[in-house]
């Protein structure tokens, strides 16, 4: 079973979730959801943009735990960034996840009418339909935009966050605003340069675990939450067996020092503010 992170509202977030983006086939997310829940896990990530919330509130409700057990994450899309129309789409993440209040919505990416999104999150939050708020790819420029407007502070800030990437300019922001790192591509997207990392695979080695799951004790110790996505059900399983071991100081000093000075994923901040305002995703049933 997993720990939790406290978030600045007091609530629990657990560490390790299950990511759905790129799921497209909503027979297997629901089949996903309901395997990592059913493995203990007991925080789902999902999004408008990835076409699936009706398939995760299926695979939530077919599951067998207990509602308030599960910490349930969904996301708005810029095109819905304005006060009405965030206020609509929430009602819409409402009905399709079916699964009664969301445990925390988040600003998807920081273009468009940010502010007036945030406004409706925040009545949402009010209203009850909503228990946390906080924002995704944010950056500390983003963030000190938001947060004099804001009467509800954002929770967390899901951001690209792994070994390669530590995010050197806006970790230090966020631990000194009281936000919590929630990490997206945390073990890499699958990308076979992280996993062969030596100091990986010589933790991997000296604790029977395999690279992934070094990886994601590292985003444990480093107290931020993290979401592997996986349809495979052993790999669902092993992503949550990272409890019963410990990296050494050795271990996660040589680790930190695997980071990079640039993302694995970029797009320039002119070409987000044109294009994902427009591109409004349908969502499946
Ligand atoms: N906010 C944002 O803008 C944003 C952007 C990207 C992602 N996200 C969130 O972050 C989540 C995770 O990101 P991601 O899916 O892009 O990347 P990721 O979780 O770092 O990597 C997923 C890849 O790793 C493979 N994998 C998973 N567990 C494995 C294991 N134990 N051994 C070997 N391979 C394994 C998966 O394949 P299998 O399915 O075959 O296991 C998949 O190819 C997303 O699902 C989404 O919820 C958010």
């Amino acid at each position: 079973m997993t720990t939790s992170v406290e978030l600045s509202n007091g609530l629990g977030m657990p560490q390790i979730g299950l990511g759905v983006y790129l799921v497209s086939d909503v027979t297997v997310c629901e089949a996903s959801v309901r395997t990592a829940l059913q493995t203990g896990y007991r925080l789902i990530d999902t999004a408008f943009a990835y076409r699936n919330e009706a398939a995760v509130g299926r695979g939530i409700r077919s599951s067998g735990v207990p509602r308030d057990e599960i910490f349930l994450t969904t996301k708005l899309w810029p095109s819905d960034y304005a006060y009405e129309k965030a206020e609509a789409a929430i009602g819409g993440a409402l009905e399709r996840l079916d699964c009664g209040p969301i445990d925390l919505l988040l600003l998807h990416q920081p273009v468009g009418d940010v502010q007036g999104a945030w406004h409706a999150m925040e009545e949402a939050v009010d209203n009850g339909v909503v228990r946390s708020i906080g924002v995704s790819n944010f950056t500390v420029d983003d963030l000190e935009k938001l947060l004099p407007e804001a009467r509800i502070a954002p929770v967390v800030d899901q951001v690209e966050l792994h070994p390669h990437w530590q995010q050197p300019e806006l970790l230090p922001y966020l631990a000194e605003k009281g936000i919590v790192a929630e990490a997206w591509y945390p073990i890499g997207h699958g990308s076979k340069k992280l996993v062969d990392e030596p100091p990986i695979v010589s933790a991997a080695r000296a604790h029977g675990k395999s690279a992934v799951q070094v990886i994601l004790r590292w985003h444990v110790q480093r107290r931020f939450v993290a979401i592997p996505k996986s349809t495979n059900p052993a790999h669902i399983a092993a992503n949550l067996d990272v409890f019963d071991f410990q990296l050494t100081p050795g271990e996660m000093a040589d680790i930190d020092a695997l980071g990079k000075d640039r993302p694995m994923f970029r797009m320039p901040r002119w070409l987000m503010s044109a294009v994902l305002p427009l591109a409004r995703p349908r969502p499946r049933p």
